[in-house]
């Protein structure tokens, strides 16, 4: 299975992830101007049009339609722009062969690992968390849009009971979290992204506080926030409270509608 060579070929996400890439450099700075911001994103036209039709819908109480890419990131704010920016490049990405279940998902697990990061003792940068979040599962979409009928292989062992990483381990060679760690270092997100997903299923194995972040976000989606679903130990090493955490799911399971929303409002399916 060549799956360094198709991860080497690959135009994998859509053309904007470099300006997407630019603008999160420039988001790490919190001093960052808008304007810059709006230098950056205007580069992309399609992605300017995307942006002001997010906003004009989205009835901020202008008077008359916004024009201009900055006057519509000050409507938006930065982490609002952040957000919109990253979800779109991946809702165009998904719609392109995946179902909305792995798309809902992704969104999910990126708003909750914000919360977590933010509310939490690990000392993660919540932005940093959110991407790493939304991308966590990057393998396991790469591999079955560009390998389906290996990828059907995997869906029938894990109906057979067999682990999703054995599964595809034994498909493949690789699985999902070492697919998706290659892929974050070809785009050369930072190191501490790409350790959290490699070990995002065995966070045991590492000292990588966002691995930890990851790792207990699938637990939380698992259990629905219900505490009793979740190991206390990783909740401690978290360091949050159960109650709190119910109250993080249902607070990321809001933002994830909200998103889903007004993206398919903006974003046309397959576009
Ligand atoms: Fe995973």
């Amino acid at each position: 299975m060549e799956i360094t060579r198709a991860i080497d070929e690959t135009h994998f996400l859509p053309s904007y992830l470099s300006i997407t890439q630019r603008a999160l450099q420039l988001l790490e700075d919190e001093a960052v101007e808008i304007h810059h911001l709006a230098e950056v994103i205007g580069t992309e036209q399609s992605l300017t049009a995307k942006f002001l039709r997010l906003v004009n819908s989205a009835n901020f109480g202008m008077r008359s339609p916004v024009e201009k890419i900055d006057t519509a990131l000050v409507y938006l704010g930065l982490i609002e722009t952040r957000n919109t920016l990253l979800a779109m490049s991946m809702y165009s990405l998904m719609h392109g062969g995946l179902g909305h279940d792995v798309w809902g998902n992704s969104l999910l697990t990126a708003f909750l690992a914000e919360l977590i990061a933010r509310k939490g003792s690990t000392r993660v940068d919540a932005h940093r968390a959110y991407l790493a979040g939304l991308l966590c599962d990057i393998g396991t979409i790469f591999l079955e849009s560009k390998f389906p009928e290996e990828y059907f292989e995997v869906r029938l062992k894990t109906g057979a009971g067999i682990d999703l990483l054995d599964a595809e381990f034994q498909v493949f060679g690789y699985d999902h979290a070492i697919v998706g760690e290659m892929l974050i270092r070809k785009w050369k997100l930072p190191t501490e992204i790409s350790e959290g997903i490699l070990y995002h299923h065995s966070p045991e194995e590492t000292a990588s506080p966002m691995a930890w972040i990851l790792a207990f976000v699938n637990q939380v989606i698992q259990s629905k926030g219900e505490p009793s679903g979740i190991d206390e130990g990783a909740r401690i090493r978290i360091g949050l409270k159960p109650e709190v955490v119910q109250a993080l799911y249902d607070s990321a399971l809001l933002k994830m509608v909200e998103m889903e929303h007004w993206l398919a409002r903006i974003v046309p399916s397959g576009s």
